[in-house]
């Protein structure tokens, strides 16, 4: 696998007033491959979008090696900057245009055909809202626009800065079809998000910020055994709930229970990624 962007030790502080300096990142390292949907989450101020910003060349960082494309970021140019796409956390419509006609000026700026804008519209819901002026559009209607925008010339690398936050239900179930599509089509996308049970559904590998800090990386999956109790739960037939271990110790009592027929469920209690955000950063999000 290649990694199709990384950093390493990579170190950002901003200026904090009478020459003190806040450190924003600290020694952070990891790499996304090509073709996985990578979630980075953290609480909030924990430097997820100080991050893509650095990653996308909108803030320079103090110290480390940042890669994009198998490069050095420096040496990244136009013709990289058309192989992104970013939906950031400010909104980057034009208020006073309507829903297709931001879509046209994004199309006309990213120098590809208006065509498929009709077809983009319909897999959000927003065709038949793309005369509504973006200023008049709820919450959720700009986000999908935005989402969109973002990815009008199918970039192979997408940067979605909480692209599903103040969607409706249903409006994030649409979102996270489309990047169920988006992986099967190959791009790599890196996100941001404050909702675990959606960053476990979407997300091949997760990155856990705290602080500036990476304190856990890995597949949702493994991150859950990796956190695991030694716990297990069997409930009985005729004897109660009894709680044991999943280790060596539990296997003559397992052994007798099911011999004898008593196991009715046996549950091992890995934590969810909820569970380990908050275990791992001491806060809600
Ligand atoms: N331009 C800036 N100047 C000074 N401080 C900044 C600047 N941009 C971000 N920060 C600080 O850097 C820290 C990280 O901010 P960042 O926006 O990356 O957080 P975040 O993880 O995206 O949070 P959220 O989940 O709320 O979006 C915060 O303490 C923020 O105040
Ligand atoms: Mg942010």
């Amino acid at each position: 696998m290649t990694a199709i962007l990384s950093m390493e030790g990579v170190r950002l502080s901003f200026a904090r007033g009478r020459g003190a300096r806040k450190q924003v990142l600290d020694n952070l390292t990891f790499a996304v491959e090509r073709g996985e949907t990578f979630g980075f989450l953290g609480p909030s101020g924990a430097g997820k979008t100080t991050t893509i910003k650095l990653l996308t060349r909108q803030l320079a960082k103090d110290a480390g090696r940042i890669r994009l494309f198998g490069r050095p970021l420096e040496n990244a140019g136009d013709a990289d900057y058309d192989r992104i796409g970013i939906l950031s956390d400010t909104s980057a419509l034009y208020e006073r245009l309507s829903i297709e006609d931001n879509l046209v000026l994004y199309a006309r700026l990213r120098g590809v055909s208006q065509a498929g804008i009709p077809g983009l519209l319909e897999r959000v819901g927003l065709l038949s809202d793309r005369k509504v002026l973006v200023k008049n559009c709820s919450k959720g209607m700009r986000q999908r626009a935005a989402l969109l925008a973002a990815l009008i010339h199918s970039p192979e690398l997408l940067f979605l800065d909480e692209p599903t936050s103040g969607l409706d239900p249903a409006a994030r179930v649409e979102v996270h079809r489309m990047l169920a599509e988006l992986k099967e089509a190959g791009t790599t996308v890196f996100l941001t998000t404050h909702d675990m049970a959606e960053a476990e559904e979407v997300c091949d590998r997760v990155g856990i910020l705290n602080e500036g800090r990476l304190v856990a990386c890995g597949a949702p999956l493994e991150l859950r055994l990796e956190h695991a109790r030694n716990r297990l739960t069997v409930v009985t037939r005729t004897r109660g709930t009894i709680v044991t271990t999943k280790d060596a110790a539990a296997a003559p009592l397992l052994a007798e229970l099911l011999a004898a027929g008593e196991c009715l469920s046996v549950h091992s209690d890995e934590p969810n990624l909820e569970e380990i955000f908050l275990e791992l950063t001491g806060r809600e999000f």
